[in-house]
């Protein structure tokens, strides 16, 4: 196994899960990967580590490049058991003279190992050590993905250890942007952004401001997953700028359900009338789509319509299960509208406008819901409903 090289004297030892299908109810359909790097200086350093089944990988890899008991630092960006699921072995082989984190990150690795003994060293934004020829740097970045989260940066190679920032769940043989297809990274780079950030946004804004300030210069974002953003690290950067901005295309989601295809009729009337406005759109029915799959596009929407029947005075489970989903990642910004058919009792339309209510989208129609089956003057109303978010969409432009 030949060492792969980031930069001279900095390697890759992660691990890649071919495996891997959920990642905490994201669909991670690509696998993913777990990145950690050796940097070879007067002191040793590893950066990050692996999920706990894959540590045999992690071990190998530094073998191929030097002894692991050689390593003299471990830096802890994450706490989170995919990237130190293995760090109580690790800490066992390494034996470090010290253990960098957060001051969160401390209090998360006794929580999570119950370690009083390790030598942790805790840092701040602003810290800086030598390792001899380099130095790293710390930011603190809260919530980017838990409060411990941390950013590291060589500032001899401009190089950013960024922890789940910029990350993509992409499982390949490839270890950087440039080789592989770049439609397939902007695919996962977007899906990782809306499953695993989109309510970090303003955190993730107020993080870009300060890079920007503190005019880091950065010829390479290394993230904790997928690949390593060395030909054009600025494609990442441009993407959160966007998405942290809740800055939608223009287009509408049509999200729904159905029991006996009244509602999709209605889905079906209400494309009819988005695409009478000239407006891009997709009808999504949550039989066929992961919920994990729909944030991806709901991150980049301008309009979302929601569908369900009413099923026991209440939603269609899958509805339900989106919902809890979306509202947890709290997407902003958006224009809604409700839509569904019922029998007897016909909650579904209120239970709608009130998750959407509570989201905070602007609703711009009260919503529709049709008996049983609808006749050509409900679709009709339906139209009229695609109408009236398409010209809406227009307005905002
Ligand atoms: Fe990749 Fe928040 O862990």
């Amino acid at each position: 196994m030949n060492p792969i090289t980031v930069k001279d004297n900095i390697y890759w030892v992660g691990a890649i899960d071919w495996d891997v299908r959920d990642f905490h109810g994201y669909s991670t359909n690509r696998g993913t990967t777990y990145n950690a790097f050796l940097i070879i200086d007067e002191k040793v350093t590893l950066v990050d580590t692996v999920k706990r089944s894959l540590t045999s990988d992690l071990i190998s890899r530094i073998k191929e490049i030097i002894d692991p008991e050689k390593i003299d630092y471990i830096v802890v960006n994450h706490v989170e058991m995919d990237h130190s699921g293995c760090l109580p072995e690790m800490v066992n082989l390494i034996k470090p003279e010290k253990i960098f984190c957060s001051k969160m990150g401390h209090q998360a690795l006794l929580q999570h190992f119950h370690h009083q003994d390790w030598p942790y060293e805790v840092v701040k934004s602003g810290d800086e050590i030598c390792l001899g020829k380099r130095s790293l740097s710390f930011l603190e970045t809260r919530m980017l993905h838990w409060p411990d989260s941390m950013f590291t940066y060589v500032k001899e190679d401009k190089l950013l250890f960024s922890s789940d920032a910029f990350g993509q769940h992409l499982a390949t043989s490839e270890r950087f942007d440039d080789q592989v297809d770049q439609a397939v990274l902007l695919e996962e780079l977007t899906k990782y952004y809306a499953n695993i950030l989109t309510l970090y946004s303003p955190n993730v804004k107020k993080l870009l401001e300060k890079v920007a300030e503190m005019k880091l210069e950065i010829d390479m974002i290394c993230p904790d997953h997928g690949v390593i953003w060395r030909a054009d690290p600025t494609k990442a950067i441009k993407s959160y700028s966007k998405w942290c901005n809740n800055i939608g295309d223009g287009n509408a989601l049509i999200i729904y359900d159905t029991m006996w295809h009244s509602t999709e009729m209605m889905a079906k009337a209400i494309s009819t009338g988005l695409q009478d406005e000239g407006i891009s759109h997709k009808l999504m029915n949550l039989r066929y789509i992961h919920r994990s799959d729909v944030m991806q596009e709901v991150l980049n929407a301008s309009a979302l319509i929601l569908g369900s029947p009413t099923l026991n005075n209440g939603l269609l489970p899958r509805m339900a299960d989106f919902l809890m989903y979306m509202r947890g990642l709290r997407p902003t910004n958006k224009i809604g509208a409700a839509f569904g058919s019922y029998g007897w009792s016909g909650e579904s339309v209120r239970l709608l406008n009130e998750a959407m209510t509570e989201m905070k989208l602007d609703i711009i129609d009260e919503g529709f819901r049709v008996k049983y089956v609808p006749e050509a003057s409900d679709l009709s109303r339906c139209v009229d409903m695609g109408h009236a978010i398409g010209k809406a969409l227009k307005e905002k432009k």
